[in-house]
């Protein structure tokens, strides 16, 4: 499967560049406008994410994607080891955890086979130039019976609830972020949505890299989605 491109937004190494170039940007604001536009509903989404991997306290959990450290904060609240990996250098310098943080790109892991208990991942897999690779590298470096969470935006699936979402995050979250940031990053997030392709497309992804119990959680009415699976033993 290759990533949808739609013609609007960019691709291959061009939207790494400008993703990284962004988050740094956006960086020293992005915890508050992301507690503004979500009123508060990114902070419970996460910690589902984490009781969602069930894993025994004192795991390893690579968090991928890990930008201010939200995710590694959560998953020591549980107990679990976790170590941030993020490529935006400014991301990193904004984040507030004591976990561990790397950078490197989260498609060419430094971490060996099979290393690690479980992989958490929030509101980034729209921002990755390829989702392919990214699960054949999760598929990669977690152990067998390891787990993963896979947080992003979805779709709810009533049609009353689709439209106000549609209008919120295509009208105001982009005012928000003018506002309070810069407007290209928030003109652009509402836009990344359809780099993602469809929930069926995203299990049958994951599954065929080797996961398995593979579910879709539906949040907050589906406006937010949460992948979750057990690599196969
Ligand atoms: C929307 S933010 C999410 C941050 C955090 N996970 C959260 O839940 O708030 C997306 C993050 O993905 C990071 N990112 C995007 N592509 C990446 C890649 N290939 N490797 C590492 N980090 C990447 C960005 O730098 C940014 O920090």
């Amino acid at each position: 499967m290759t990533v949808p491109q739609p013609n609007d937004l960019p691709h291959g190494e061009d939207k790494a560049i400008i993703v990284e170039e962004m988050f740094d940007q956006i960086a020293p604001r992005y915890n508050l406008i992301n507690r503004l536009m979500t009123f508060r509903l990114d902070v419970g989404w996460r910690r589902r994410t984490v009781r969602g991997l069930d894993l025994e306290a004192g795991s390893t959990v690579l968090d991928l994607a890990c930008g201010t450290g939200d995710f590694c904060n959560d998953l020591m609240r549980f107990g679990l080891n976790p170590v941030g990996i993020d490529f935006s250098a400014g991301m990193l310098a904004a984040a507030a955890t004591d976990a561990p943080l790397v950078r490197a790109d989260a498609l060419q892991l430094p971490v060996p086979d099979s290393h690690v208990d479980g992989i958490t991942c929030g509101f980034a897999l729209r921002n990755f130039t390829d989702l392919t690779d990214f699960f054949h590298e999760i598929a990669r470096v977690v152990k067998p019976g390891g787990r993963i969470g896979l947080l992003d935006v979805g779709q709810p699936s009533n049609p009353l609830l689709r439209w106000g979402y549609s209008a919120y995050f295509g009208t105001i979250v982009p005012k928000i972020g003018a506002l309070l940031s810069d407007p290209n990053a928030y003109a652009y997030l509402p836009k990344s949505v359809d780099y993602l392709p469809s929930t069926e497309e995203l299990l049958d992804e994951l599954r065929t890299v080797g996961f398995t119990d593979v579910t879709r959680v539906p949040l907050t009415g589906g406006i937010t989605q949460l992948f979750l699976g057990t690599q196969a033993a």
